[in-house]
């Protein structure tokens, strides 16, 4: 598979590469990195040729958006395309915060944040995010984990946005988020040009091909999918890194854990690398446009790419199929 093919995002005129850059890690999620740490992974990323990154208000309360902004300096406007995301807003307290548990960048200290899907909000959060990123235009903005705020979220910021990709002030329309269930119901009730779909199609779980994904392919909304690794079981292995057994964000359960050490058995049987296969498993399905894997260090970066080039033997899926470790119904790579 070539990482650097580019393909656009629903019907717009957004061409992305298919694997682009995920930036939450750019905030400081477990442990931060320098401010210069995080401008050599977007300078990285963009010098290898990928186009599209993915940030959002929310990663280090604003701290992912400072560092990509500050590492696109100079950088000419057409030559990338970026995404954030509008509907958490920040609350000072006084101290350290639950918030700054997960996120760990000098933005998540004496912040909570509350989810507000408010169009006053939501235009607010877009010129917040301009200024941090130092530029005057967004290609695609999406609508961030509206889990439980379906409402809020097509009266208060679709409008918003739905209106301003009107006016071409943003690209793309989107919603980002950790489940498929309210994306179907956003596709129904709005234009969406793209969603970013975070760890729910994964070589480790494919619930979003029930519904989900189909209705993209009819709808032409292109799937951004973030987590591919599902936030890191899938890129440390079984044993866990310095982060500890991640998943989705917290420690890996013992099932996860089990069904991984399983595809590893597999992998080592047909000398694969998992993080290959969890990359170009993902890319296969043609409602995907691309994957955003995340990183800290900049090699990781030229490393996700070589991975989705890497040759995957055909008995290797066929193992998987047949030892029900994926869904019989799941695109297999070419
Ligand atoms: N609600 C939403 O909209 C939402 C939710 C989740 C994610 N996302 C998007 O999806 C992106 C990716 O998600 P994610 O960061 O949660 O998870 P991910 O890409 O599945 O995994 C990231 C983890 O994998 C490790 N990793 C990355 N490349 C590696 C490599 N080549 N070798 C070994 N380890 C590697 C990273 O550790 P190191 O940093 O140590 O390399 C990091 O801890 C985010 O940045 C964000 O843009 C969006």
């Amino acid at each position: 598979m070539d990482p650097l093919q580019h393909v656009r995002l629903g019907t717009t005129e957004l061409e992305v590469t298919r694997v682009s850059l995920g930036c939450a890690t750019l905030g400081g999620v477990y442990s931060d990195i320098s401010d210069e740490q995080a401008h050599a992974v977007v300078r990285t990323a963009l010098n290898a040729g990928i186009n599209f990154l993915d940030t959002a208000a929310l990663y280090g309360a604003g701290t992912s958006e400072l560092r990509v902004g500050e590492a696109l300096r100079g950088i000419p406007r057409d030559s990338y395309a970026l995404a954030t995301k509008v509907g958490w807003r920040f609350e000072h307290v006084p101290g350290p915060s639950v918030f700054s548990q997960t996120w760990d960048s000098p933005g998540a200290w004496m912040v909570e944040c509350v989810h507000d899907y408010s169009a006053d909000w939501v235009e607010r959060s877009l010129e917040n995010s301009l200024t941090r990123l130092g530029i005057d235009r967004l290609d695609v903005v999406h609508i961030h984990d509206p889990d439980e705020h379906f409402e809020e979220a097509m009266e208060g910021a679709y409008p918003v946005l739905d209106r301003f990709r009107s006016q071409g002030v943003i690209g793309a329309v989107g919603a980002g988020m950790n489940q498929s269930e309210m994306l179907v119901r956003l596709a129904r009730a709005g234009d969406f040009d793209c969603f970013l779909l975070a760890g729910r199609y994964t070589i480790l779980e494919q619930g979003a091909l029930d519904e989900l994904l189909p209705l993209c392919l009819q709808k032409r909304i292109s799937i951004i999918a973030g987590g591919t690794y599902n936030s890191g079981i899938l890129a440390s292995g079984s044993q866990g890194g310095p982060d500890g057994v991640r998943y989705d964000y917290m420690e890996a359960p013992p099932a996860i854990v089990a069904k991984v050490q399983s595809m590893e058995a597999a992998a080592a049987r047909h000398a694969v690398d998992l993080r290959a296969a969890a990359s170009q498993f993902a890319l296969a399905h043609p409602a995907v446009a691309c994957i955003v894997p995340g990183t800290r260090r900049p090699e990781r970066v030229l490393d996700n790419l070589e991975l989705v080039r890497a040759e995957i033997p055909a008995a290797f899926w066929e193992e998987l199929r047949a030892s029900d470790l994926i869904r019989s119904d799941a695109p297999l790579p070419a």
